[in-house]
């Protein structure tokens, strides 16, 4: 049986080539108990499929939980779309989808584009950047807080407080509770002073009906702000690299700007930012491959091993921008498939098109070997990117 480890995991060598790692894992082991996780892992693009979408995996904790487990803290402050099942989960949903359908993204366009040549035009005389300080973060968490009228003046706490959770850090508990003071503060100024943003009109919601309480709405914000920007940093931190690290493909992009929907389609998949999907638990007992997943137990799907299983993909672990078959697993799948996935893309064809035609002697500055991963499990992102223009 396969012992793979948290470490194994988390290391760089693993984080660095991931397909290297899960390519023997998918044709050994397709499924795996992680100890330390507590959780099993299916590798190929079929079983993440089935725990993606058969309804007898469940998001929803309070089921499965032994009945001294629900009132614990974490599960009661939070009640997040994430992890809900339907009705619930269909029903908050639908209070939000109307806000990400692509049509509604696209009317964001013009200020995507602002902000990423605003952020260009800022480091252009310098030479150089860190792409993730300078560029990757700043676009999607700027977007996202518009979106949500947050005052630009307080967008620079959401990194701190996320980065400590993202790399597990002894402050995860006091910045995972600074958050949530925040957000309840945001919403009491909503209360008070309503602007044309959606946390306003999630405010309203809750105020005029049943469709929504205080500790949905609080968890609906923190997921929107989490959601909303630690991913796509590390598509534009992972994509930026995969692109430097494949001149051909780079090059191909140069000549030929039309191939940017196919490319940002690529990257999601050849370096899926979220690597791991949410966690899940059997609602019953299941048998997959020989192994039995007992009621309760959790069980992940790794989206990155998915997305380059070769019974999906043809040369699945090599990045190829022309790719036409392209059904990757990167936003998920089902009914949890990724809410933000519009914005997600528009950002991303907008960043690496107007990074490629704003710097065209974009380079790493230093060797690919050294650049540090960051130690999570569900998502693949580089602490820092240092290149040169
Ligand atoms: C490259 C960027 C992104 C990637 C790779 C990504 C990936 C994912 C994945 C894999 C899931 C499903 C997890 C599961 O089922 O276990 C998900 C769900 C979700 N994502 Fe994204 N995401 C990205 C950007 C965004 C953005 C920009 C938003 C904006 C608000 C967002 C909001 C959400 C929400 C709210 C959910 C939960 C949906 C539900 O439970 O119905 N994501 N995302």
């Amino acid at each position: 049986m396969t012992d793979v480890t948290m470490n194994e995991l988390l290391s760089q060598t693993t984080k660095r080539d991931p397909h290297t790692f899960f390519a023997h894992l998918r044709s050994t082991e397709p499924i795996f108990y992680v100890e330390e996780m507590h959780a099993w892992m299916v590798t190929t693009y079929e079983d993440a499929l089935f725990v993606l979408k058969d309804p007898r995996f469940t998001k929803d904790y309070r089921k499965i939980a032994q009945p001294d487990e629900t009132s614990q803290g974490m599960m009661e402050s939070m009640r997040m779309l994430l992890q809900l099942d339907p009705p619930d989960h269909t029903r908050l949903r639908s209070l939000v989808s109307k806000a990400f359908t692509p049509r509604m993204i696209e009317l964001l366009r013009p200020r995507i584009q602002e902000i990423a040549s605003e952020l260009l035009d800022a480091v252009e005389e310098r030479g150089s950047m860190d792409l993730i300080i300078d560029f990757a973060y700043p676009l999607p968490i700027t977007v996202i807080s518009e979106m949500l009228g947050i005052p630009a003046t307080d967008r620079h706490k959401f990194r701190t407080w996320t980065q400590a959770m993202i790399n597990m850090q002894e402050e995860e508990a006091t910045s995972q509770e600074a958050f949530f003071s925040y957000i309840q503060a945001l919403l009491e100024e909503k209360r008070v002073h309503p602007g044309n943003d959606l946390t306003t009109r999630l405010v309203q919601v809750e105020e005029n009906g049943e469709q929504l309480d205080e500790i949905e709405l609080v968890s609906m914000i923190f997921l929107l702000i989490v959601a909303g920007h630690e991913t796509t940093v590390n598509l534009l931190g992972n994509g930026t690299l995969a692109l430097l690290q494949h001149p051909n493909q780079l090059q191909l992009l140069r000549h030929d700007p039309t191939l940017i929907t196919a490319a940002v389609e690529e990257l999601l998949r050849y370096t899926s930012p979220v690597s791991l999907s949410d966690e899940r638990w059997a609602n019953e007992d299941i048998e997959l491959h020989g192994k039995q997943i007992r009621k309760g137990e959790m069980v992940v799907a790794a989206l990155i091993s998915a997305n380059a299983d070769p019974h999906q993909f043809s040369a699945g672990d090599t990045f190829d921008i022309t790719r036409r078959e392209n059904q990757h697993l990167a936003f998920g799948k089902g009914i949890h498939f990724c809410l933000g996935a519009p914005l997600a893309r528009l950002e991303g064809q907008i960043a690496f098109a107007t990074l490629l035609q704003r710097l065209p002697n974009l380079r790493l500055a230093g060797e690919a070997e050294q650049l540090t991963w960051t130690r999570n499990p569900m998502l693949r992102g580089l602490r820092s990117l240092p290149v040169t223009f």
